[in-house]
Parts: C-alpha cells; structure tokens; sequence
C-alpha cells in the first residue's frame, strides 16, 4: 500500500502490546492459581480445579481453584481474626497501607492490564487507560478517607467481616470498589471474583503481600456461585458487597433475610440514552460508542436504548451505522481495536438468542459489513431499529454489544420512554440545553445521569442503582456508609437502655400482643364486658348519657376510609378496659393506601420549604390538642402521665427536627476530575410502607413518618398493632395541617400482615421495619420481589426517645436516594 493510499483509506495496521511479561507471570503460577487466606498463598483442601480462558483465543490460560465449605471458614476466620486489630488501627495507618496498594497498582499497572484483558477480553487500550488508573484512584481516595475516618465520622464502627462476591465485567476495578471502602473504614474482607476472570485478584494478592497489608485483612477464595453461596451463607460474615445479575442479587437477598447481614447490590440495567433534536450529532455518535460498544457492552450501566427525537433519528441512524461500518473487532491485545471478546460462550450464546429474539418479534438489525474473528467469542456491534419498547430487546439486559434504538416527539413521552424499566442504574441526557436536559436527569428515574456524556466513573462520586438496579452507593462519602455502623449501634444494645422502657420485656414480643385480640371477631362479648365496665378516663360520658361512639378509621388518601374486611380490632387498656376499636386492614386496604400515596407524588417536589412548613404546622396542632393525647396514651399503655407527658414532648420535638431538617439535607458536587459539576442530588424514593413496633406508640409512629415525608416521600404507615389510637388519632391533626391528601396513609391491623403485604408490593420502594426479628426476617425475603430497599430497625431495637437512636442523618439517609448527575462544561 502506498502512501497516498494510506492517507486515502486511515486504514492503520496491527499495533499489538506484548504478552510476555504476562505469559510469565502465568508461567511461574502453572498449572494452577492459589487461594490467599491469612496472608498465604494456599492450595485449595480439596484438589478441585476450572481452567479460566481467554475468550479472545478459546484456549485456556491457567487453572483456577474452586474454594469449597472449608476454605471458605479458613478465609472467614483468618477475617474475623484480622478484624480485632485492624478496626483498631489507626486511620493513618490505614491510610498509609491504601496509599500503598495505590502505589503497588501503580507499580505494575501494565501487568495488571494486560493480564485482565487476556483474561475478560476487553481492549487493552481501556484495561491500560480506564480500568486500571481507576484502581489506583479508588485506593487513592479511599487512603485519604482512612485518614479522615476520625473527624468526619466520630464514632462510627465498621460492620465487620465483608463479603465481597464480583462479576466478571470489570474485574479489578470491582475489587477495587469494595476492597477499598470496606478496609478504609476498618472492615476486613474475604471476596470471591468471578469464575471467568480470576487472575488478576490473585495478582493484586501478591501486590497487597508486597505493601505489607496485615493477615486476613484480605482473603481471595476463588470459584463459581457455590463458592458464592457459601460466603453469603456463612454466619462469620456480617455484610455482603455482591455486583452481578438481578437473578443473583434477588437469591442473595432472600438467603441473608433476618440473618441481620448488612447487603449491599448493584445489579443490572437498561440504561437509557435520551437524544434531543438539539444536540451535537458527532459527540452523540461517539457517545453512542462509547455507551454501548465500550467493553463489548458488557457493562452494567451500558447505554442500550436509544431514545431519539423524531426529528432527527434518520440523520443520526445514518451516522451512527458509518461510525459503525470503522469500528475494529478483534485481538484485546492490539491497541487499535475498540472492540474487544465477550467474556465466555455462554455469555456470546446468551447475546445471539437475545438478537435472535429481537429479529423473531418484528425489530430491524443492523451490522457491519465486515467479518469478526471466528476464533474466539466475537459479536460485532449491531443496532436494533423498529423496536416496540415492549419488546424483549427494549427490556432485558443483553449485556452485548447491542443497541435498540427507539424515537419519540415530546420531553415528557422522552421521560416516559426512559423510565419504561424496572431499572434504574444510569442514563445518558444529550441536548444543547442544558436547562432541559437538567429537567429530564431530575425526572429519569436512576443513581447516575450523564449529561452530553456518558460512562463516567470515579472514587470521589457515588455509583448505584434505583429501583430493581439494587441499592447502597459504592464511592464517595455516600459508599462508605455502606460499610459502617452508626455509634449507638456500634455500642450495642446497653444504650437502649432497656431497664426504663415501658415495654423492655414485651415490645418486640414474637406473640400477637394482649392488647389488641388477634381475632377480629372472637372477642365482641369480652369487649362489651369491658365496655360495661365502664369507659376509659379520658372518654367519660357526661351526666350518664351514653357515649357518642369514636371510631378511629384508616386515613388513605386524605378520608377517613372503613376496613375492607368489614371487621374491626378492639383496644384494650393494660387493665382490660376497653378503650376502643380500629379497623382491621388488609391487602385491599395497602393497596389502596399505595394507590393513594403514588397520586401523592407531587409532594416529592414541593418546596421543601412548604415540606417544613407542614411538619411545623402538624407540632402546633398537635400541641394544641397535647394533653388529650397525653391522656391517651397513658390510659392506652399504663404508663404514668408524667412519662406520657414526656412522649408527647418529644414527639413535638421530632416533628421541629425533621421541620429543621426539610431544607436542610443537601447533596453535594464532588471532586472528580471531570470539568464541571458531578452534583449529587438527594431525592426522595418514592412511596414507603413504614411499619412501627409498639415501643412509645405516638413518638414511634412520628419518628419514621416524619424523616420520610420530611425528604419529600409518601408514605403508607402501620401504627403500632397494640397501641394504634395513638396514631388513628393524628390523622385529625394532619388533615388540620394542610398536608397534602394521601401523603401520609394510616393502615391499622395485624403487623405482620400489613408488613408482609407492603414488603411484596410491587409499587413500594422501601419499606421500615421496626418490630421482632421473625417480622424482618419476612419482610427482606418479600423484598425482593422488586428488590426495594428496606431498612430494619429491629437489631436492636430502638428507644425512640433517645436521639441518637431515634433521629437524624441516618434516618435521612434512609429516606432517600443519592443521583449523581454529571455536568461538563466548557466550549
Ligand atoms: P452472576 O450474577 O451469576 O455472577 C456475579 C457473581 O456472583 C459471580 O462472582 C458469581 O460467581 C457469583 N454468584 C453466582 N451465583 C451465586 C450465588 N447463588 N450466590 C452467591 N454468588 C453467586 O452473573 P453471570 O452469570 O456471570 O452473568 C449473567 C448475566 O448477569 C449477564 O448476562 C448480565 O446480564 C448480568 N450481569 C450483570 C453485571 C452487572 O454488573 N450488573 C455483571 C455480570 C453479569
Ligand atoms: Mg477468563
């Protein structure tokens, strides 16, 4: 070729990076990789190996022991032995260890990227330039939290020996994400990589062995899903760290429910990429690339729909498939490819059924017209045009390089479009506006949006899901919350101060509670009895007239609702007198009360100033009307009215909190090295089912409902089973407060029942559980049916009167949802 021909065609030839100092490495580790535990490479107890291959040539590269039941215990003792010392090591040295692993990284950066692209498949000009400096970064970053540990979080503790179970799509950069947050804070880790990609978690082993790290603060036990299990299983472990598919992280969550297991999940994704017809076309075909070719599109936040505006869909189809006609599919190990090897024949199968499928229900796909390699696991990039956003190739995550493009005429149908998923993991905003384009990141439903951009990462800004893509953050401020524990938890149940509750013995109580009878029917003729006893003292009759019958009903959607069932729950004081009946709900009353709450969602986006404003106004109601519901609760509980006085109090107190908190909750702009903001927004989560445990029935119920409307959800509440009336009361003191309808809905009946309900309900995005652990148990397995967030607060359980158990940031954070939006400026 001549050069005039060269300059005509850009065609540019092979530019290989060597694979020696690699193939050495595998060379002296032959036939089989170690297991590290305790600081020591080891053998597996039992001989069972797999080979992990390199999906570029088919061939394998070295083998990989499987880790069964007793290396599992060896690596969860030698971390809980590590723990003792580690938590106590001061964050400088900690700090000083992180910024060691950063430097070891650093050290052998092209080792590490070349072996992690024989291994996964992916281009080694993203393992060298994307993968592995954000390695460095995360142990960088997390060195300088180490440090910071003391002042910025006096008193916290970390949550112990952490779990860490991995995909196969990036490696080492997942290590990095949980191995370094969980030993910044004074955790100790085992992690299992995937079993497709090992190599390079035993090679940072031996870089963390070269820095000095002490014993068992990091074990690797490598092996498939079983091996994962046995982690997720094993009671030494206190918190699981898992990325991978939805399916998994659904098992994982159900198999830790009421273990009391801190979990943390980032799952899958059908991330959306939103064109407007103002945008840049050329930055969007790069994007485009970028979204969905980057890494095979095997990437969890993968940009695969393409969402564009009518207007302008041909023209940027026609550019993207010329874009697609240069893009090069081949060897990892070459430095001018973009396109490198789907990790495994599984993997490749599972991205042709799913194209196979597309084409089957009617969409268009387009490929380019040159050949992949047959050698290994190749699959050109292919866009899917037609697409039905029904259809399965608009829904599944192919995790390939497949995109489906879709158009729509209107920001809100845009939005629409957007998040027509279950997930909720990223998106990508591309317009000139950036005006519009911040409006449609507030409304797209997902833990990161970019802006005329996309596939951002970095230690400093939190990554993680909304909604089915999983939850906890990973990075940041907002990641290391993940793996620490509040200082009155880290105390441990003395601070409850068990000794003075009114209900130290029986608040938790696994059995249905006297108070209230368990059989909505059975006992009218005992309750008549009582009745005949006379009324409680705070509802005397005048002058011998017969009382004026008060029936608390349910509060859904602003109106006082009767019960589905048509039966009714009576209260009954300590003493047995009858204090009254509620209603006793069930599924067809949360489901209305959820309907109610989700027609609510205008409150997620009043001021919060307006937000205050009602949590002010509910206190002065409320204590305006303080010594009936003083009264109340003394007669309700039997405690005296001095320490009921005080309940009421506090609650008044808790509503000024969250009054203070509303507008108070800021997010942040992280330091990354993006130029421009990457802001982190909190938001609320949506519609919460909130279910309260018997301990100060009235302080109880404020202190969820109040942080969680406080952050702009809406909620439905299930008061206290034994002590409801406190509650059923309330609902007068809202609707005198100007709180919009259905913002907050009262369900009252058999808690585990409601509980049960809410966790399964598909349109509830957390759910608060305080009560005994049998009920939490039940809750977190329900929860998985659409992975929603959940929070327990059963272990142990809190005396809502003391702050530092009872309100503040935690709450708040538990309220809502971090979204990373990132803004690049400049011409
Ligand atoms: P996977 O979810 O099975 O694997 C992730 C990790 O979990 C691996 O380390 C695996 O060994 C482990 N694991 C598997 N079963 C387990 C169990 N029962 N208990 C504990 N750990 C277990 O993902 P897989 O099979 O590799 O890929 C399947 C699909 O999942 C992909 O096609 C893709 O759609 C999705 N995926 C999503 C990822 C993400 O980052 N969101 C990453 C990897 C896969
Ligand atoms: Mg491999």
């Amino acid at each position: 070729m001549s050069v005039a021909e060269i300059f005509q065609s850009m065609a540019y030839g092979p530019a290989p990076e060597s694979a020696a100092p690699a193939q050495e490495w595998l060379e002296a580790h032959a036939p089989a990789l170690p297991l590290f535990i305790n600081n020591r490479m080891v053998t597996p107890r039992e001989a069972t190996y797999f080979d992990s291959v390199n999906p570029a040539t088919g061939q394998p590269l070295i083998k990989v022991a499987q880790a069964g039941t007793a290396d599992v215990e060896d690596a969860v003792r030698a971390a809980r032995e590590a723990l003792k010392d580690w938590k106590r090591t001061p964050g400088h040295l900690r700090a000083r260890y992180l910024y060691g692993l950063a430097r070891q990284v650093q050290k052998h950066a092209r080792l590490l990227a070349v072996l992690e692209s024989m291994d996964n498949g992916k281009p080694i000009r993203e393992s060298r330039d994307i993968d592995i400096p954000l390695v460095a970064r995360h142990f960088y970053h997390h060195a300088g939290w180490a440090q910071l540990m003391d002042e910025e979080f006096p008193g916290h503790e970390p949550v112990g020996v952490v779990g860490a179970i991995i995909p196969w799509n990036f490696p080492l950069l997942m290590l990095a994400w949980k191995v370094a947050p969980a030993l910044a804070t004074g955790n100790t880790v085992v992690l299992k990589p995937a079993e497709f990609t090992s190599l390079t978690a035993i090679l940072f082993c031996e870089l963390a062995q070269r820095a000095g790290l002490p014993p068992g603060v990091l074990n690797v036990v490598t092996g498939d899903g079983q091996t994962g299990a046995l982690l997720v299983e094993h009671p030494g472990v206190d918190k699981i760290a898992f990325t991978g598919s939805t399916e998994v992280g659904r098992l994982i969550r159900r198999a830790t429910a009421g273990s009391g297991k801190c979990l943390s999940l980032e799952l899958g994704g059908k991330s959306p990429f939103v064109v407007f017809d103002d945008a840049d076309l050329d930055s969007v075909v790069e994007g485009v690339v970028d979204a969905i070719w980057f890494n095979q599109g095997q990437v969890c936040c993968a940009g695969s729909r393409l969402l564009v505006q009518e207007g302008v869909a041909p023209r940027l189809l026609e550019r993207l498939r010329a874009r697609m006609e240069h893009l090069r599919v081949g060897d990892p190990l070459d430095k001018a490819i973009d396109i490198g090897a789907i990790v495994a024949p599984v993997q490749l199968e599972k991205i042709r059924r799913l194209v196979e499928q597309g084409r089957a229900e009617g969409a268009t796909p387009w490929q380019p017209s040159w050949a992949c390699p047959t050698d290994g696991y190749f699959f050109p990039p292919t866009l899917f045009t037609d697409v039905a956003p029904a259809s399965t190739i608009a829904q599944v995550e192919i995790f390939g390089p497949v995109i489906a493009a879709m158009t729509f005429r209107t920001k809100s149908e845009a939005v629409a479009l957007a998040n027509n998923t279950p997930y909720g993991l990223a998106a990508s905003v591309w317009s000139e506006n950036i005006n519009m384009a911040l409006d449609v990141a507030r409304a797209i439903k997902a833990g990161t949006v970019w802006i005329n951009s996309t596939n951002l990462f970095d230690a400093a800004s939190g990554f993680g899901g909304y909604r089915e893509s999983g939850f906890g953050r990973e990075g940041g401020r907002e990641g290391l919350h993940e793996y620490l524990r509040e200082p009155w938890e880290a105390q441990g149940t003395e601070a409850a101060g068990s000794e003075t509750l009114p209900l130290a013995a029986n608040g938790h109580g696994e059995a249905p509670s006297s108070g209230v009878d368990a059989t909505a029917t059975a006992p009218l003729a005992e309750a008549d009895g009582a009745r005949g006893n006379g009324h409680s003292s705070d509802e005397l009759p005048p002058l011998g007239l017969p009382a004026i019958d008060r029936t608390p009903k349910m509060f859904i959607g602003g109106k006082q609702a009767r019960p589905d069932s048509g039966y009714s729950r009576t209260v009954l004081a300590p003493d047995g007198r009858y204090l009254g009946e509620v209603g006793e709900g069930n599924r067809k009353d949360i489901r209305n009360a959820v309907e109610a709450a989700h027609a609510a969602s205008g409150w997620a986006t009043a001021t919060a100033h307006n937000r205050a404003q009602i949590l002010y106004y509910i206190a002065e109601n409320l204590s305006t009307r303080g010594q009936e519901f003083a009264a109340r609760l003394a007669t309700m509980t039997g405690q005296p009215l001095a320490e009921a006085e005080r309940e009421l109090e506090a609650t008044i107190e808790r509503l000024f909190c969250y009054g203070g908190w509303a507008d108070k909750y800021d997010g942040s702009v992280h330091a990354t090295p993006l130029r421009g903001l990457t802001i982190a927004a909190h938001e609320p989560i949506g519609v919460m089912g909130l279910i309260c445990d018997d301990r100060q029935p009235l302080l109880g119920f404020v202190s969820l409902v109040a942080p969680a409307i406080a952050m702009g959800n809406t909620v439905v509440a299930v008061p206290s089973e034994r002590y409801p009336l406190a509650a059923t009361d309330l609902y007068q003191v809202f609707e005198t407060s100007d709180l919009p309808p259905g913002v907050v809905n009262i369900v009252t009946g058999a808690r585990e029942t409601l509980a049960r309900v809410l966790a399964e309900h598909d349109d509830v995005d957390a759910v608060w559980y305080a009560g005994p652990d049998s009920g939490a148990r039940q809750v977190e397995l329900a929860s998985a049916g659409n992975m929603k967030r959940t929070w327990m607060l059963n272990r142990p359980p809190r005396d809502w009167r003391d702050p530092a158990q009872g309100q503040g940031r935690s709450f708040l954070r538990e309220a809502t949802q971090v979204k990373n939006i990132w803004v690049p400026y400049g011409d």
